[in-house]
């Protein structure tokens, strides 16, 4: 098949939804959260005749691959090969229109993100610091947070099995070498203090441009509410030098002499990802990436995606000093909970891609659920017997039962239907109930159009429904008004049949007489 390409003079609109991370399954939340989304707004431009490529595939770096690669017992290549596979399945199920879906692990991604390393390393936006970081002797490699384990430091807590990162039990966020008495998560040694170089990329210099990027949308207000608050809170707190290099193995190797044993921080490569997964794609990737006058880019995440979409990766692309082009919209969903509290896997709370396929209810009737239930500006909730409710009231009682009246009096024969052929529409001029439905559904697909132009999807969706409100109500009042008239013939040809059988009887008896 022939890749899309951008055409000039059309409208070129490029979609994508974050990157899902690879080492776990997708529950609704996560569906909802992007690539339904993303979906709905692809499809919809498709419709109004743009030309669209819908970017997605797993983000498959970082430590929590690592981790679950150890758990496992296998490698971080075949747990990523593995649930690549599963993210894979799940969005077929639910018929999900990527054009491409692809993932991180690529040479593809190799080649673009250090590329992107060495262009802002060249224009001197990165710097260098030494940090502490816990190291295990035993396992002879540096420890994550998440894979320290000691008592919290904080007063009145010394919860015992504290995190690196966070301590579950008072919340509080920490660093690994606050731990009281640490040990390795994966062999329970005690780690110790060493000191590790990084590379840092340097926001604080970056800023005049990404306020000078970040200006225009905002006027234009094609960013989410949420999105732009999310934006403000880390441009308020000032920005600091973040680090993108990590002592891991698996991730991109940095491109330089000093840091050649380290790979790049997750969140430094999966934006690229984008990028590098529609290089996959097409060998002409740059007719879309590096294509701002021709390329609207349109970006679907969850919230806690957003500084991510709005600084860091901005930045990264900006400091290149190259054209790229740079996201136009970003459409940010809330969270969706569970019955009464939040997903999880590690608790087995929820409904994940997998279970939604078990229930047998078809794929349709879960992507119209999880789209007028889209927590579009606050968090909505997941539970059974909405779904039945929307699925018996929304669903059957007014879209089902529409169409379903509407084919039916087309299939009946002739006389009380249309005989399986669709007439031409008669001149409406004096049919006021149809001029006046027509009235309706033309404003009606107007404010649709509005509202799916500014990605309110959910908005969207009520409005269609509304459509077919409208359309169950004529065909009601139709049905009435047409069994009336009905009634009106039939009276005017009885007194007519009366008056012409006493005519004729006048006119035979005079015949016979
Ligand atoms: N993997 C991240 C998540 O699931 C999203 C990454 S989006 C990307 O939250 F653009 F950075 F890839
Ligand atoms: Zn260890």
């Amino acid at each position: 098949m022939e890749a899309i390409l951008p055409v000039e003079g059309r409208r070129n609109v490029l979609v994508t939804s974050a990157l899902p991370y690879v080492n776990n399954v997708p529950h609704l939340g996560n569906i909802i959260g992007c690539v339904l989304s993303a979906d709905a707004f692809a499809r919809y431009c498709r419709l109004r005749g743009h030309n669209v490529l819908y970017v997605c595939g797993t983000d498959e770096y970082g430590t929590a691959t690592e981790t679950k690669a150890m758990e496992e017992g296998c490698s971080p290549r075949e747990i990523c090969d593995k649930y690549h596979a599963i993210h894979k399945e799940v969005y077929e199920w639910f018929d999900i229109s990527f054009d491409i879906f692809g993932r991180t692990s690529s040479p593809q991604q190799t080649e673009v993100c250090q590329s992107i390393f060495l262009k802002l390393l060249e224009n001197n936006w990165l710097s260098e610091d030494t940090m502490q970081q816990l190291y295990c002797n035993s396992c002879e490699r540096f420890l994550a947070d998440r894979l320290v384990e000691g008592y919290c430091p904080t007063e009145g807590c010394n919860y015992d099995s504290a995190r690196g990162d966070q301590c579950e039990k008072c919340g509080k966020l920490l660093n690994s070498t606050d731990l009281i008495d640490p040990k390795c998560k994966v062999c329970g040694s005690t780690p110790c203090v060493r000191d590790t170089d990084h590379l840092f990329l340097e926001l604080p210099l970056l800023k005049e441009k990404l306020e000078k990027y970040i200006d225009e949308p905002y006027v234009a207000g094609s960013w989410s509410q949420n999105a732009v608050h999310a934006t403000n809170a880390w441009l308020k707190e000032g920005l600091k030098p973040r680090c993108i290099t990590r002592d891991l193995k698996w991730g991109v190797p940095v491109p330089h002499e000093k840091y050649k044993d380290k790979v790049f921080y997750v969140w430094f490569d999966a934006p690229i990802g984008y990028i590098s997964i529609t290089a996959c794609y097409t060998p002409e990737w740059e007719k879309w990436w590096k294509n701002p006058e021709n390329v609207e880019l349109y970006q679907f995440m969850g919230k806690d995606n957003v500084p991510f979409h709005t600084v860091m990766f901005p930045s990264t692309l900006l400091g290149t000093g190259e054209n790229w082009t740079l996201m136009k919209t970003i459409s940010v969903t809330e969270y969706l909970n569970y019955e009464s509290g939040k997903f999880s896997k590690t608790k087995g709370i929820g409904v994940f891609g997998n279970d939604a396929k078990a229930t047998n209810i078809p794929p349709e009737v879960w992507r119209y659920y999880l789209l007028t239930n889209r927590p579009e500006a606050s968090d909505t909730l997941f539970t059974w017997t909405d779904l039945q409710a929307k699925c018996n009231n929304e669903l059957l009682n007014n879209l089902g039962n529409f169409i379903n009246r509407v084919l039916s009096f087309i299939a009946k024969p002739e006389g009380t239907g249309y005989g399986s052929v669709i007439p031409v529409s008669p001149d409406l001029d004096s049919h006021t109930l149809t001029l006046s439905l027509a009235e309706t559904v033309g404003k009606l697909i107007e404010q649709y159009i509005d509202a799916m132009d500014k990605v309110r999807l959910k908005q969207g969706l009520k409005i269609a429904m509304a459509i077919s409100s409208e359309g169950n109500a004529y065909l009601q009042v139709s049905i009435y008004s047409s069994f009336y008239s009905l009634m009106f013939l039939l009276c005017t040809i009885s007194i007519y049949a009366l008056r012409i059988s006493e005519f004729s009887k006048l006119f035979n008896g005079y015949a016979g007489e």
